[in-house]
């Protein structure tokens, strides 16, 4: 899938804020300073979300439409983009099921049009407990989810293989299979075409 168009539309803290729920939306989310609003923005290839190299920037539920202009060939579907807040910063409910009931949660279970969650997590790490728990609730709630590995630009393929078995061994005690996952980085914009494909397959299911 080729990005005609990609703009912000809304940010906000109500998710009965967000835009008409008349296309498919898909979520970026996953610990603060993990790579959300960078990935995002190595996708639609333009400085639409707004990164830092602190955690905590993202603070709202941010919008981005994509592919709703004039250039967009007939056929092709516009889609929502959302950049979430991360989980897991000090200055937010270190608990996830805190964060399941407040802003995230509501918009995560409540979206009618939220295809898939992508969940961020930052590959040069060992599974972190926030990012089970998260997963587990996404399961529970029977919300349909991808895992995305970010910064995978730092290991090398020996390393990654390692993570990746690592993952597998600790997802496997959630899931009785590993969900779809991409490997990425938003410095060298790997994993970019295939996320982009299974956006497009989603967009047409
Ligand atoms: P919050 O909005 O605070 O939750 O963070 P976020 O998940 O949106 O992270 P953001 O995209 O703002 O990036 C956080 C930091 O990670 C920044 O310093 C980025 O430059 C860095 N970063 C993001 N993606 C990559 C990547 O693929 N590789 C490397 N090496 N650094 C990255
Ligand atoms: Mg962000």
């Amino acid at each position: 899938m080729k990005i005609h168009q990609a703009e912000f539309v809304i940010s906000n803290s109500d998710p009965a804020k967000c835009p008409k729920p008349d296309r498919p939306e898909y979520a970026f989310i996953g610990r603060s300073n993990v790579g959300k609003s960078s990935l995002i923005n190595r996708l639609v290839q333009r400085d639409l979300a707004k990164t830092s190299g602190k955690p905590g920037k993202t603070q709202l539920i941010n919008h981005f439409s994509i592919n709703s202009g004039k250039l967009t060939p007939k056929g092709e579907t516009a889609w929502y983009l959302v950049d979430l807040p991360g989980y897991g910063y000090a200055k937010v409910p270190k608990n996830v099921r805190d964060q399941f009931a407040g802003m995230i949660s509501t918009y995560l279970t409540g979206r009618e049009n939220l295809r898939c969650i992508f969940v961020l997590i930052d590959m040069r790490i060992p599974p972190q407990q926030i990012d089970l728990d998260f997963i587990t609730r996404l399961g529970e709630e029977r919300l349909p989810f991808v895992l995305v590995f970010t910064k995978a630009e730092k290991l090398k393929s020996g390393a990654r293989s390692t993570a990746l078995e690592i993952y597998h061994a600790a997802v496997a005690q959630i899931f009785d299979t590993f969900p779809t996952y991409f490997i990425t980085s938003a410095t060298t914009g790997e994993g970019r075409d295939e996320i982009l494909a299974y956006l497009d397959d989603m967009n047409k299911a």
